[in-house]
C-alpha cells in the first residue's frame, strides 16, 4: 500500500516543481515598504504593477488613522464567536445597508474572506436536484464551489454565447428531469485577461430560459459602472443580477467580502451560509475600515478618474507601442508575447533588475504553451512618469526577446529544467 505522503515526496504539484528556480523571486517575493506605485523588491526601487489596489486606499492617510483608531478601540478580536451566535453588531448590518445601496440591491451579507465566502454561497445556492452553468475560465474559488454540488454541472466556453446557450438547453433538460432549477454563474471582470463578462447577453437569455443569475465582481466592483457599483453597472444590467458577489481585497484595499441581492434571498442566505455559521465574525477593524473605504468611494470620484486615466495611458501606449494586450475591457492589463518559460523567467529578471519594473507573471499551465503573459494592474496612486518608465521598458525587453537574448541567457537553466526553448 502506498503512503499518503508519497506523492508530497516524489512530486510537489504544478506549481511546487518550480519553487527551486521560482520561490523568493517569481513566487513569494518580498515586496517591501509602504504600500503604494513604487516599493522595493531586493533592496532595489521598483514600479509596483501588481498589487490590486486599485483606488489607491491601501496606504491613504485617512483609512490609515481610521484603521488605526479602530484598532485601538477594539482590538483585533473583537466581536468574539459567529454573527449567529456571539458576533452580531450595529456595524456588521450597517455596513451591509450601505453597501447593498451601493451596489443597488435590496440587502447585502458581509463574508470573512472573498474565496471562501464565494464556495460557501454556491454551496447554499444549490441542492442535488439543481443545476450549475459556469464559465470554463472561472476563478478558482468558483470552481470549488462547484466542487461541492452534488448534481450536474456544465462548463461553457469562455465568454461564448453560443456555448451559454447550447448549455443552458442541456441544462434545462436536466433540470426538469430532477425538477431542480438552474444556477449560472460568471465573473464580471475576469481577472487575467480583464474580458467584462456578458452581463448583459446573460441576462437576455432570461427572456429564453429560466436561471439565476450569479455574478463573481471582485475586479469591477469599484473600478466600473457610473457610480463604481461595478460590471452589472457599466453593462445598465445590474437589476438582472440575482446574486452580486465582490471582496474587500482590490478596490477596497482590505481584507473581508459580500454577497448582495433581494432581501428574501440574504435572509436565506444568512441562515445558509456555512462559512459564517460556523466561523468567527468579520473584525470591527474590517467592519470600521471598510466603511471608511466605502464613503470615500461614494464621496471621492475622483479616486476612480484618476485611475480610468492611468489605465488608458498604460494600455493606450502599448497598444501604439504595437503591444497585444488582448481582449481587455476594464482595469485589467495583460500584455502576451512570445516565448518559453525559461525565456520568460529572464526577461522577468531583466524587467526587475534593470529596468526597475515589478508587475506579474503567467505562463504554462495557467495560459496555454509558448506564451508569456505579463499581467499589470494599474492604480489610482500610479503617474505618467511610472507608466513612460514602463512603456520605455518594454519596448526594451521586447526586443532582447525577439533578437534571442533571454535564449541565451536562459539556456543554461532551461536545459536544467529539462525545458525545451
Ligand atoms: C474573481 C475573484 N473572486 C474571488 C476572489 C477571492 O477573494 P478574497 O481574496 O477576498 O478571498 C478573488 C481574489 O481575491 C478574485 O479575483
Amino acid at each position: 500500500m502506498k503512503d499518503l505522503f508519497d506523492k508530497i515526496y516524489k512530486d510537489k504539484g504544478p506549481l511546487g516543481k518550480w519553487a527551486e528556480q521560482a520561490e523568493g523571486y517569481f513566487v513569494f517575493p518580498k515586496l517591501e515598504g509602504p504600500i503604494s506605485n513604487r516599493m522595493k523588491f531586493k533592496g532595489q526601487d521598483v514600479i509596483t504593477w501588481s498589487i490590486n489596489d486599485y483606488l489607491g486606499l491601501a496606504n491613504h492617510p485617512e483609512v490609515r488613522k481610521v484603521d488605526a483608531e479602530a484598532a485601538a478601540k477594539w482590538g483585533s478580536a473583537y466581536p468574539m464567536g459567529a454573527r449567529m451566535m456571539s458576533g452580531h453588531t450595529d456595524l456588521h448590518e450597517q455596513l451591509q445597508r450601505e453597501l447593498a445601496a451601493f451596489v443597488q440591491k435590496e440587502a447585502a451579507y458581509l463574508l470573512n474572506f472573498g474565496y471562501q465566502g464565494m464556495v460557501s454561497t454556491i454551496d447554499a445556492l444549490v441542492s442535488k436536484d439543481d443545476v450549475i452553468v459556469y464559465d470554463v475560465d472561472a476563478h478558482a474559488c468558483i470552481i470549488d464551489g462547484v466542487r461541492l454540488h452534488l448534481g450536474q454541472r456544465f462548463t461553457y466556453r469562455h465568454n461564448d454565447m453560443e456555448s451559454i446557450e447550447k448549455n443552458l438547453q442541456r441544462a434545462t433538460k436536466v433540470a426538469e428531469k430532477t425538477g431542480g432549477g438552474i444556477l449560472l454563474i460568471s465573473e464580471g471582470v475576469f481577472g487575467m485577461r480583464g474580458e467584462q463578462g456578458k452581463l448583459k447577453e446573460i441576462i437576455e437569455l432570461k427572456k429564453k430560459y429560466n436561471f439565476r443569475f450569479f455574478v463573481d465582481d471582485a475586479h469591477g466592483f469599484g473600478t466600473l459602472g457610473k457610480t463604481g457599483a461595478g460590471a452589472g453597472e457599466e453593462q445598465g444590467v445590474q437589476d438582472g443580477i440575482d446574486v452580486y458577489f465582490a471582496t474587500f481585497a482590490k478596490s477596497m484595499a482590505s481584507t473581508g467580502a459580500f454577497i448582495a441581492g433581494d432581501e428574501e434571498i440574504m435572509n436565506y442566505l444568512k441562515y445558509n451560509l456555512r462559512s459564517q455559521m460556523f466561523a468567527k465574525s468579520l473584525q470591527m477593524v474590517l467592519v470600521e475600515g471598510a466603511l471608511k473605504r466605502l464613503d470615500m468611494l461614494r464621496t471621492m470620484p475622483e479616486l476612480k478618474e484618476k485611475l480610468w486615466e492611468n489605465v488608458d495611458a498604460l494600455q493606450g501606449g502599448l497598444k501604439k507601442r504595437g503591444f497585444d494586450i488582448g481582449t481587455t475591457q476594464s482595469c485589467v492589463t495583460p500584455v502576451y508575447l512570445k516565448g518559453s518559460i525559461p525565456e520568460a523567467m529572464a526577461l522577468v529578471k531583466d524587467l526587475r533588475e534593470n529596468h526597475g519594473i515589478f508587475c506579474s507573471i503567467v505562463v504554462y499551465p495557467v495560459i496555454p504553451k509558448g506564451l508569456i503573459l505579463l499581467r499589470m494592474i494599474p492604480t489610482a496612486t500610479h503617474t505618467m512618469q511610472d507608466i513612460e518608465e514602463t512603456l520605455e521598458a518594454f519596448s526594451a525587453i521586447r526586443e532582447r526577446l525577439e533578437n534571442g537574448t533571454y535564449k541565451r541567457l536562459s539556456a543554461a537553466v532551461a536545459e536544467a529544467m529539462g525545458e525545451k526553448i
